[in-house]
Order: C-alpha cells, then sequence, then structure tokens
C-alpha cells in the first residue's frame, strides 16, 4: 500500500529556523498544502518561497496555500496568488441532540475500513468528487492521519462487501472534524450520508468533542443542504484556496 511510501506523506520541514508542514494535496496534481502560519506570509511572502522551495525539493511542482481572513486573502493576491476554490466551514454543536436516524438497511454493513478498503475507497471517492479533489493514497493517509484520533469506516454492499460509502472523522484539541464523506452516485438519497454522520457524532461525543467541524466547496450544495440539514451551522468565514504553479 502506498500509504508507507514517504513521497505521498506529509512531512514537517525546517526552514530559517521555523518548521512548516507540507501537506500532498487530492488529486493527480503533485500538488501540496503549504502550511507556513499565515502570521508569516503576511509580513514577508519570502516564507511562502522558502517553504515552495523546500517543497520543490521534494518533489512537488504545484503549491496550494489557504487564507480566512479578508486581509490573508488580499495579501496573497498581492503576491500573485490565484484563487482556486472556496469552502464553507461549517460547525455543529455537540450541545444538539443526537440525530435521530432510520435503521441501517440489513444488506449493507458500516464497518471499520481494512487495509484491503483503501483501493475500493479511493475508487468510490474518485466517482464523487471533481479532478481537483480527488483522494489519492497520500491524501487519504492525511486525512486518516492528520489528528490524534480518526475513525474511518466504510459503508459496504452484499456479500461481497462491495464499497460503496466511507467516512471519516477526526478528533483533536476537543474537537470533532468531518475529514471526508462520499457515498457512491447510484446509492444517494437513501440516508447513507446521514447514518455516516450520526456515527462520527457518537463518537466524536464519547471523546467528549464539543464540536464537530467540516468544509465544503462552496459550490456543493448536495453537501452544504446535507449538513444544514443535520444541525450544522455555517461559520462567517470560509476558506479560500489558492495555488501558484512552479517556474
Ligand atoms: C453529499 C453526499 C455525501 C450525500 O449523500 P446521501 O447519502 O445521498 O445523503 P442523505 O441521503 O443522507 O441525504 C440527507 C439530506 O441531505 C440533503 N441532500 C442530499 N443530497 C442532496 C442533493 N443532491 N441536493 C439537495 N440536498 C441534498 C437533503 O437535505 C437530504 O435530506 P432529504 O433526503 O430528506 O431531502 C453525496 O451526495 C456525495 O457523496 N456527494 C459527493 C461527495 C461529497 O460531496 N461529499 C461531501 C464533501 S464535503
Amino acid at each position: 500500500m502506498e500509504r508507507s511510501n514517504p513521497k505521498n506523506r506529509a512531512s514537517v520541514v525546517e526552514v530559517a529556523g521555523q518548521t512548516f508542514r507540507l501537506s500532498p494535496w487530492y488529486g493527480r496534481s503533485g500538488a501540496v498544502l503549504l502550511g507556513v502560519p499565515p502570521y508569516l506570509w503576511m509580513k514577508e511572502r519570502i516564507w511562502i518561497d522558502r517553504a515552495r522551495t523546500a517543497a520543490a525539493g521534494k518533489g512537488y511542482s504545484g503549491f496550494l496555500i489557504q487564507a480566512t481572513s479578508a486581509n490573508q486573502r488580499e495579501t496573497l493576491e498581492s503576491y500573485g496568488f490565484r484563487r482556486v476554490d472556496e469552502l464553507f466551514v461549517l460547525f455543529r454543536s455537540m450541545a444538539l441532540p443526537p440525530l435521530e436516524v432510520s435503521r441501517q438497511p440489513r444488506d449493507l454493513r458500516f464497518r471499520r475500513a481494512r487495509e484491503v478498503d483503501v483501493a475500493p475507497v479511493i475508487a468510490v471517492d474518485n466517482r464523487c468528487f471533481d479532478a481537483f479533489w480527488m483522494m489519492n493514497t497520500g491524501a487519504l493517509a492525511e486525512a486518516t492521519m492528520a489528528t490524534p484520533r480518526s475513525r474511518f469506516r466504510v459503508l459496504t454492499a452484499g456479500d461481497e462487501e462491495r464499497v460503496i460509502g466511507y467516512a471519516i472523522f477526526g478528533l483533536g484539541a476537543g474537537e470533532g472534524y468531518l475529514q471526508r464523506i462520499a457515498v457512491d452516485p447510484e446509492w444517494r438519497g437513501k440516508g447513507l450520508a446521514t447514518l455516516m454522520i450520526a456515527d462520527g457524532l457518537r463518537w466524536a461525543k464519547r471523546w467528549r468533542a464539543r464540536r464537530v467541524g467540516v468544509n465544503t466547496q462552496q459550490s456543493n450544495m448536495a453537501a452544504l443542504q446535507l449538513y444544514l440539514k443535520l444541525g450544522f451551522v455555517l461559520e462567517p468565514e470560509g476558506i479560500a484556496i489558492y495555488s501558484w504553479e512552479d517556474g
């Protein structure tokens, strides 16, 4: 499994006395998300250049960075970065009552993901997301390992246990995160995402999370409607993703 290949794993680099996380991006772009804290790059662009040089040295050829506030966005635009996507950020308070879900269909199983599920999960994912957001093994490993605890479960159909959906929740610093969820197109509209989210929320509650967050592309109306229906509330500020091609 490629998860053990260091090229596909997040890494931490030290540059000029600062440490940055380099996280492999989704898709097939060979891009990396530069984890340079805004307080550094808001003052001097050179911090982004340093991180980019370190990332290029590790073989990455596309570079992404995130901004939240209007000031941060203006700064990245003044540096010549191009905004490539915009995410909503939502949270669901654990003070809300648990979700009521209908019973899981009898021919489906919802169980912990195993090594053998990685390829089928990526196949489902690739049918569910556009090229920029498609999961690859590096991004999958990042989603499951980015937080101190995580819950990675798959939904399977039939005796052959065909993977038809999956969900990854993470937990850290008293907060839960819905890292990723997808249901194969032919299985949508049956309450399966709701079922998987209800499970993740119960898990986060057991670990005493105060709230559970999720990000979603602003263009993804199905996901937005799903989260709003389940009690997630939009934050005033989203996340913008900026890109810079090498050269
Ligand atoms: C978003 C997604 C996970 C929903 O899966 P699902 O199993 O069909 O969702 P559910 O059946 O549990 O839907 C629950 C509610 O979500 C909302 N919803 C789901 N799909 C919707 C759609 N296409 N349009 C509008 N609302 C939608 C509805 O409010 C729905 O309730 P209703 O059936 O009473 O109307 C699925 O469409 C998917 O995999 N999309 C691609 C991957 C993705 O976008 N993941 C989330 C990224 S952050």
